[in-house]
């Protein structure tokens, strides 16, 4: 079996980056925070959980903001605060989201609309408010959390999900388009990753090629390398990371 590399060893990949990461109090998010403040980040955390984030905010020295990502006032407060805190914003990892099971005769209209209120709008909100100072930032990156059902759906129930994922991945190559060359945007495209998020979503890996789930970690790497200037000709892309799920 590879590897799975479980805490990047402290190098600077990030020394002098200032970034923003939503979704920061669990799984993705809060691995991507550790990792982070390991590689030299200052770090504004997001996320609705103030508890939790509270405590990641102490692990990683970080500024922790309570928003809910779907309110443009309350990110707008947050980014501000953050931005002063960190001295500007040069990158953001979009990692909030939630997950709902159901088909079209069983998902209502509400359900529906928070699914993409919190999963695509909440993107494009923390991406605006954030836009003053990524354009002000030497160079800038956005890493935005999709997910392998936003390339791809063979399977029946997720179709709120499914559509806000695939908002985000083209939501991403439009931001790609709009502002480059100075920023770089990005999505990461997990298959099914052990986080308090998937506890119910059943753990049946007979269709990833890799036969197993992901660790956080490995989907936090990758975030990492997108965010890094390792990753400076990168922009517009949809990176699979599903252990093999969408081409197998
Ligand atoms: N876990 C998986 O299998 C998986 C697979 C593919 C994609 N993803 C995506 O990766 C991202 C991270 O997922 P995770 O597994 O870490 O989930 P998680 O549930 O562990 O963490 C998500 C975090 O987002 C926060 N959040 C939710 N709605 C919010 C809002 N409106 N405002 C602010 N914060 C909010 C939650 O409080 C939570 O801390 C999500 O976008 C998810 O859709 C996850």
């Amino acid at each position: 079996m590879t590897e799975i590399v479980t805490a990047a060893a402290p190098s600077n990949r990030l020394k002098g980056r200032r970034i923003v990461i939503t979704g920061a109090a669990s799984g993705i998010g809060r691995r991507t925070a550790q990792i982070f403040a390991k590689q030299g980040a200052a770090l504004t955390l997001l996320d609705r959980n103030a508890e939790a984030l509270a405590e990641i905010a102490r692990e990683t020295g970080g500024l922790a903001v309570a928003t809910d990502i779907t309110d443009e006032a309350s990110v707008e407060r947050a980014v501000e605060q953050g931005a002063s805190a960190m001295g500007g914003i040069g990158g953001i990892v979009n990692a909030a989201g939630i997950w709902l099971r159901g088909s079209v005769r069983e998902v209502g209209f509400a359900e529906w609309r928070r699914v993409i209120d919190v999963n695509l709008t909440g993107v494009y909100i923390v991406v605006r408010c954030c836009l003053p100072w990524l354009t002000q930032a030497p160079f800038a990156t956005v890493v935005n959390l999709a997910s392998g059902q936003g390339l791809f759906v063979n399977v029946a129930n997720r179709t709120a999900y499914a559509a806000s994922k695939g908002g985000v991945v083209n939501l991403t190559r439009a931001l790609a388009a709009e502002l480059a060359p100075h920023i770089r945007v990005n999505s990461v495209c997990p298959g099914l990753v052990d986080t308090p998020m998937s506890a119910n979503m059943g753990r049946d890996v007979s269709a990833y090629a890799l036969k197993r789930i992901a660790d956080p970690v490995e989907i936090a790497n990758a975030i990492l390398f997108l965010t890094s200037s390792e990753a400076s000709y990168v922009t517009g892309a949809a990176l699979a990371v599903d252990g093999g799920r969408t081409f197998h």
